[in-house]
């Protein structure tokens, strides 16, 4: 255990945990991935750690607090109507697509806002209620910006963080937000805030100084009402070690082979995992795919791509008509390419466990991560923690956050399609030396910059 007094308090969207049924009734499950497995390795330096999060259920006030994993976590509830309004609105209608570049239209609906603000002001009470005097508070993402300075007006004793996990606009676009003032004081409540580029916090930092919220002290730091306001990137990592591991294990072995001997004769297979997402790109990288077909420069007998798409936020009209988008397009490459018992795209609406995301990873010669926005991608450093025999390709996409760090991968423009085609038959070309030099340096990379490094990295700088 450790020896420091203080007390951490995390505060995201989700609680870390699913509930699952069971004969005896339900129980708790942690989420694969995610930010807990990030976190894991620096709560060990806390007297004790508190989680707050909504359930992803519907219904009322939230559940009793439990403990789970040597976490106190505290569920926030949402009713649907609240929900509506919060989640699928405010957040995800409004700011996610605003923050995305607009690949897709935002909303702005008062009415959002109002639930918004409401369900943030939940949350910064119920924060405010379980930290400590003097704890930390680690506030994460878009879907509680309001939470830091309504929690540094319950709470001045309290150190907060907050980390946005997805891509901050330039002050241009931003300014179209009606809300643009209260958000962004919302987020300078904070002590730190980061961002997983150095765009997204220079883009911040702009914008504070613009809407006149804070002065400028230094290029990663400003002045709010006499506190001093720390803005900074820390990209985000996965937790390297155990893809490393587990991609090499028994089970994964073994339904990695299984699952070459079902996909018949192709030698080469691509892969793209994401949630169904507009700003994924996974639309452009199917057209991008059939053209190559019906040019002749790949070949039905030789390639077949798995697209694996997540069912996600599916109530917002913008996924239900992108759904429809992507499973139109499968159907149109395989009935002009397929045969008879081999599709050329394996599309996948569901959600994969952890080993067979790591199966399909080992299987996966070439990697397509084509996002026209993202925050990091971490999808991007699993398939490379996972490749431990140092093969494969990574196409990766100009402007996924992971780009920055992940340089030796084959670097794409989602928006121009021809070089999209070029660049797809380089990674399904490409020697074995030069995947190899490269997937080597990659690998270097995720596991350097891995997620327990960030988490400390974060909270080492909160700490200061
Ligand atoms: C992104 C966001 C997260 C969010 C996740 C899944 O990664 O940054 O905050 O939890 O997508 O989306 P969902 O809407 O299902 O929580």
């Amino acid at each position: 255990m450790s020896t420091s007094e203080a007390s951490l308090v995390i505060v995201a969207n989700r609680l870390p945990v699913k509930r699952v049924e069971a004969e005896e009734g339900s129980t708790w499950v942690t989420s694969p991935g995610g930010l807990v497995a990030a976190l894991t390795p620096a709560m060990a330096d806390y007297r004790d750690v508190t989680w707050l999060g909504w359930t992803g259920e519907e219904g009322g006030p939230g559940d009793e607090p439990f403990e789970h994993g040597g976490i106190r976590l505290v569920p926030v509830g949402l009713t649907a109507a609240e929900r509506v309004l919060h989640y699928d609105g405010m957040s995800n209608g409004t700011l996610w697509p605003l923050y995305h570049d607009k690949v897709e239209p935002s909303e702005f609906h008062r009415h959002w806002y109002d639930g918004y603000r409401r369900i943030n002001r939940r949350f910064a009470e119920a924060a405010a209620a379980a930290a400590d005097q003097g704890a930390t508070v680690w506030v994460h993402d878009y879907q509680l910006q309001l939470v830091p300075g309504m929690l540094r007006q319950l709470r001045p004793d309290l150190k907060i963080g907050f980390f946005l996990h997805i891509p901050f606009p330039p002050p241009e676009l931003f300014y179209q937000l009606p809300w643009r003032q209260a958000l962004t004081a919302g987020v300078l409540g904070s002590d730190l805030v980061g961002f997983q580029t150095p765009e997204g916090a220079n883009n911040f930092h702009r914008l504070a100084i613009r809407l006149g919220l804070g002065t400028r002290q230094s290029k990663s730091s400003l002045e709010v009402n006499g506190r001093t306001v720390r803005v900074k990137s820390f990209p985000i990592g996965i937790d390297n070690d155990r893809y490393d591991e587990m991609a090499s294990s028994h089970d994964v072995t073994d339904a990695a082979r299984d699952l070459r001997a079902q996909l018949g004769q192709p030698h080469v297979v691509m892969l793209g995992v994401d949630r169904l997402d507009y700003t994924k790109g996974i639309d452009v990288r199917l057209r991008a795919f059939k053209e190559l077909l019906a040019e002749d420069r790949l070949h039905a007998s030789q390639v077949t791509m798995i697209q694996v798409a997540e069912p996600s936020r599916d109530r917002v009209d913008a996924y239900i008509s992108l759904r429809e988008r992507v499973e139109q397009l499968v159907g149109e490459i395989n009935g002009d390419f397929g045969r008879v018992g081999f599709p050329v795209v394996h599309y996948l609406h569901q959600t994969r466990s952890f080993d067979e995301l790591l199966a399909l990873y080992r299987v996966a010669d070439v990697m397509l991560i084509t996002p026209f926005r993202d925050g990091m991608n971490l999808v991007a450093k699993e398939y490379v923690a996972s490749r431990f025999d140092e093969t494969g390709a990574l196409v990766l996409s100009e402007f996924a956050g992971a780009a920055h760090q992940l340089k030796d991968a084959l670097i794409v423009n989602p928006y121009d399609i021809d070089a999209m085609k070029s660049t797809i038959v380089e990674a399904v070309e490409m020697g074995h030396e030069e995947s190899r030099r490269r997937m080597k340096s990659l690998r270097r990379s995720v596991k350097k910059n891995d997620a327990a490094s960030w988490a400390k990295s974060f909270l080492a700088a909160l700490a200061e």
